[in-house]
């Protein structure tokens, strides 16, 4: 267990129940991190109540953390909206005090289409959620943990897909891909100022997000969903998907002393399947 107690920590898309973000703040909390549950909370005009995290879920997945014994705000948290951003962090530095840590958790992944069929809107919605929210995020953490000069952690929530080509996925692939670019980049920037930066790529976990991929990769397989899965399980060497408590240990990990001297790397969280 990392010992985080006195830290703060900010996770983006983390009010989806089941979900990555859900996990890891669980986790951090548990670790002694008072924590902020930031997601959407309303759905968008791209996307539907099916895609995102409710604010009654965000609101059930700090009720959780308080049950436990810890401490945690919500916050709605739109992270294309750098206005949005600023008072994010604000909001948690006023209900806190500080800020220590960030996850960069937000994505979507439900935009899968061959690219020849992919439209710009399409392209850039997945884009400006993965990559750019992570991007506006980072900027004005770090602008709070570099104001601190006590250092900080970020850690980007990249996947499998940050590391090899996958099917109708060019614009998550490419999205995934630029956010390793973006984990370096900041690495070498923040490191002066005791903060690291590190991504985690997680292969298959089957949260929401991950269940839409499933449906969609079975249909075009021409399997069911328990074949597909039982296909994919066959290939990952450790014989099984990607738990979401797989990446929220990893994440406390990164986000604990003992990583201190970690950064710029982008970890896979894959039971084998990815190596690279
Ligand atoms: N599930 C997997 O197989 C898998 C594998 C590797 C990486 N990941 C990554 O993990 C992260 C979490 O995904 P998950 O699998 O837990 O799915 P999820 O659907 O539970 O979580 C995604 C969250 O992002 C939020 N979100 C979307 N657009 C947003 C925006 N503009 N602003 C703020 N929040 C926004 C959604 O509301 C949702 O809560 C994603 O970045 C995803 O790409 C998932």
């Amino acid at each position: 267990m990392a010992d985080l107690k006195g830290k703060v920590a900010l996770c983006t898309g983390a009010g989806r129940r089941e979900g990555l973000g859900e996990a890891i703040l669980k986790q951090l909390a548990a670790d002694g991190a008072r924590v902020v549950v930031t997601d959407l909370g309303t759905p968008q005009t791209h996307m539907g109540a099916e895609h995102i995290g409710s604010s009654d879920e965000m609101e059930a997945v700090a009720e959780d953390i308080r049950r436990a014994g810890g401490e945690a705000i919500t916050v709605p948290l739109d992270v294309r909206d750098e206005a949005q951003v600023e008072a994010a962090v604000a909001k948690t530095v006023e209900a806190f005090g500080r800020l220590d840590i960030l996850i960069n958790n937000a994505g979507i992944g439900y935009l899968i289409k061959p690219v020849t069929e992919m439209t710009r809107e399409e392209w850039t919605a997945v884009l400006e959620v993965n990559l750019m929210g992570a991007f506006l995020c980072t900027k004005h953490a770090a602008r709070q943990m570099i104001k601190q000069g006590e250092g900080g952690r970020i850690v980007n929530i990249a996947s499998q897909a940050a590391k090899s080509g996958h099917p109708h996925m060019s614009a998550y692939v490419s999205s995934k891909h630029g956010m390793v670019g973006l984990t370096r980049t900041t690495a070498v920037e923040l490191g002066p100022h005791g903060i690291t930066v590190n991504a985690v790529c997680p292969n298959h976990v089957t949260t929401g997000l991950g269940s839409v991929q499933n449906e969609y990769f079975a249909r075009y397989k021409g399997l069911s969903v328990e074949d597909y899965l039982a296909q994919m399980r066959n290939n990952i060497p450790m014989r099984r998907v990607g738990l979401p408590s797989d990446t929220a240990n990893a994440v406390a990990f990164l986000c604990s002393e003992a990583a201190a001297y970690v950064t710029g790397e982008a970890m896979n969280v894959s039971g084998g399947v990815e190596m690279h």
